[in-house]
């Protein structure tokens, strides 16, 4: 059914389309009665339990959403009644700005992708609290993502993300810092060890105030090498950080396309092996003590399947849903919980890293 859908929005340029989308799911999200069914009824598909637990929360199922659609939290329960486990608004910056100029997205469907420079278009911090203040359905964690505004110098990035904490943190029930967005000049050098150090002890302490106990994680390029993960990976263990998420979207370019040259970052289908790297390499360097949401090119039971395999515990995704819509959560579960069941795993968390320990079977292949 959705495939009718998505031909008439991909009639329309990505943006309009974007926002039709985000208009339907937003009054979808006004109407409780059928968003609780709707994501009761995708939730059945799982023919098993597929509950994990990370950092304290708990996800009914593995499958939730990344940051980037909803940076306003205008459609949240929409985005729940879809069945996502968890939804994660953002990203969300102190003072609201319009992001970079248009246009700014671009689909390749060739390659189940997209490119996007949107810079953090987003109404401001107060804006978002406003849409999460007094928020009656809690079905799942919700996640707020925060970042900087453009025109705060770097040196002053962490003024911005303690700002955002002050706003936001008390209103959900994780906060991950992005310092990994490529469309935010210097932003990415934020991940490097002693800036990173730094930002991330601002944060905690800051979140020591309003909200104890809320975990933190810190989103990461695809694009850093494996030896710069490893240096992540120590930052984010000596300062007790709740987990990684992995990865954003690439500034590399795998393909030719007449796309391609535009700035911004590649999404989906390509990035797919680029996160599932990622986190391997995460999860080796900490032992699997360091827990990992992972995100990049998720369409199918299959790629979720192989980022649980890698180290993920819970698995996002952004792109896929645009291309696949909102039946895909339903079909996931369904195949998710066969393909465990064909290999002989009884629960999700039986599966997480068995391809990241040395000398792991290599993944069956459908
Ligand atoms: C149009 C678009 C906007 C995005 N905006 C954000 C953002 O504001 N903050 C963020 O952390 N990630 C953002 N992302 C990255 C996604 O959350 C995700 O990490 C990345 O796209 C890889 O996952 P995917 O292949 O499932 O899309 C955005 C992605 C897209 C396609």
């Amino acid at each position: 059914m959705y495939g009718f859908t998505r031909s008439l929005l991909f009639t329309l340029p990505p943006e309009p389309a974007h926002r039709l989308g985000m208009s339907g799911l937003a009054a979808l999200g006004r109407m409780p009665s059928l968003c609780q069914s709707m994501r009761e009824r995708t939730l059945r598909q799982a023919p098993m339990d597929l509950s994990v637990e990370l950092a304290g929360l708990r996800f009914a199922h593995p499958v939730a959403l990344a940051a980037g659609l909803d940076k306003d939290a205008e459609a949240v329960d929409g985005l729940f009644a879809c069945g996502f486990s968890a939804v994660e608004i953002g990203t969300v910056t102190p003072k609201p700005q319009p992001g970079n100029p248009k246009p700014r997205l671009f689909r390749l469907p060739e390659h189940r992708a997209v490119i996007n420079r949107m810079g953090f278009n987003n109404h401001g911090a107060a804006t978002a609290a406003s849409h999460l203040t007094g928020r009656a359905w809690k079905p799942g964690p919700l996640g707020v993502n925060i970042g900087k505004n453009k025109d705060t110098p770097l040196e002053r990035a962490v003024d911005d993300y303690v700002a955002c904490v002050d706003a936001l943190a008390p209103l959900g029930d994780y906060v991950v810092v992005n310092a990994s967005s490529p469309n935010t000049p210097g932003l990415r050098t934020l991940q490097e060890p002693e800036q990173l150090s730094a930002l991330l002890r601002a944060v905690q302490e800051r979140m020591g105030q309003v909200a104890p106990g809320t975990p933190l994680f810190l989103k990461i390029a695809p694009d850093l090498t494996p030896e710069a993960v490893d240096e992540v990976v120590d930052v984010a263990l000596e300062r007790g950080l709740s987990g990684l998420i992995a990865t954003n979207t690439t500034i590399t370019r795998p393909f030719e396309h007449k796309h391609s040259k535009e700035a911004g970052g590649l999404s989906g289908a390509p990035v797919r092996e680029l996160s599932n790297a990622v986190i391997r390499r995460a999860y080796q360097r900490s032992r699997g003590t360091l827990p990992l949401i992972g995100v990049g090119g998720v369409f199918t039971a299959q790629d979720v399947y192989e980022k649980l395999r890698a180290g993920a515990t819970v698995v996002q995704v952004y792109t896929g849903f645009i291309y696949e819509g909102p039946g895909m959560v339903g079909r996931i579960l369904g195949d998710l919980g066969a393909l465990l069941s064909r290999d002989g795993f009884a629960t999700v968390r039986d599966v997480i890293g068995v391809d990241a320990h040395p000398g792991a079977p290599v993944a069956a292949t459908p």
